[in-house]
């Protein structure tokens, strides 16, 4: 395990080993797709979700960007028997396992762009779950506002993105527009009034954003 810029190996090794590990199914899911060496979410991210779900009693929950469906399986798992999942996944190959995977769960897979997917939807969530591409989350932002209800929660993953969104010493050339994107959303986050966001610095960077008022 190396360093990722946000947080010292010795942290993450300790977080790896005291943190409940996943079982069953969704150790199964997990392990395929770790093999197929997809970046889903930490096991430190997945356990910060799932007490947010758990704790704020959370059922209805929305995620962009499925990849097979870990991070959505360990979501309903904290939802419990009446959680209800909708998730929207761009690539149609991740988008076939998921649905493999997603199997006699209540869970809506909608193959498709999150930006344009979002316009669509409609119904009152608890709790989204934001972890596509990074550049997009500003363009998703208004619809999950209008998606998520107040009191509900809206996480984005990877704000901190290996630390590079923290500081230009770290910045790669190649990603100077995706955190340009990110510096700006975390702005707007931060700044809205209809929000209380914490940014929290687990796994590659979470932003936790509490609807306290939609006007
Ligand atoms: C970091 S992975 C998701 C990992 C998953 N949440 C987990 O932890 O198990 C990001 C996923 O978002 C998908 N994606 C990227 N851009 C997207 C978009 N605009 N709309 C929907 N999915 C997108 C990618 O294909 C990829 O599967």
């Amino acid at each position: 395990m190396e360093d990722n810029n946000i947080n010292y190996e010795y942290i993450l090794r300790y977080l790896k080993r005291t943190l409940r590990a996943d079982e069953g199914h969704i150790e199964d899911v997990r392990r395929v797709a770790v093999g197929m060496n997809l970046p889903i979410a930490r096991v430190e991210t997945v356990r910060f979700l799932q007490t947010l779900i758990a704790s704020s009693n959370a059922k209805r929950i929305l995620e962009i960007g499925t990849a097979i469906g870990y991070s959505g399986l360990s979501m309903l798992e904290a939802a419990g028997d009446d959680g209800h999942l909708v998730t929207v996944e761009k690539s149609p190959d991740l988008a076939k396992l998921a649905r493999e995977n997603f199997e006699g769960k209540k869970v809506e897979l909608i193959e498709g762009d999150g930006v344009k997917v979002l316009e669509t939807l409609d119904g009152e969530f608890d709790f989204a779950f934001v972890d596509a591409a990074k550049g997009q989350y500003g363009a998703m932002f208004d619809n999950l506002m209008r998606l998520v209800k107040t009191s509900g929660v809206i996480v984005s993953d990877n704000v901190l993105y290996k630390g590079m969104t923290a500081t230009d010493d770290l910045r790669e050339r190649r990603e100077i527009t995706i955190i340009k994107r990110m510096r700006a959303y975390l702005d707007m986050l931060c700044n809205d009034k209809r929000l209380v966001t914490s940014i929290v610095p687990i796994g590659d960077g979470l932003a936790i954003s509490y609807i306290v008022r939609k006007d």
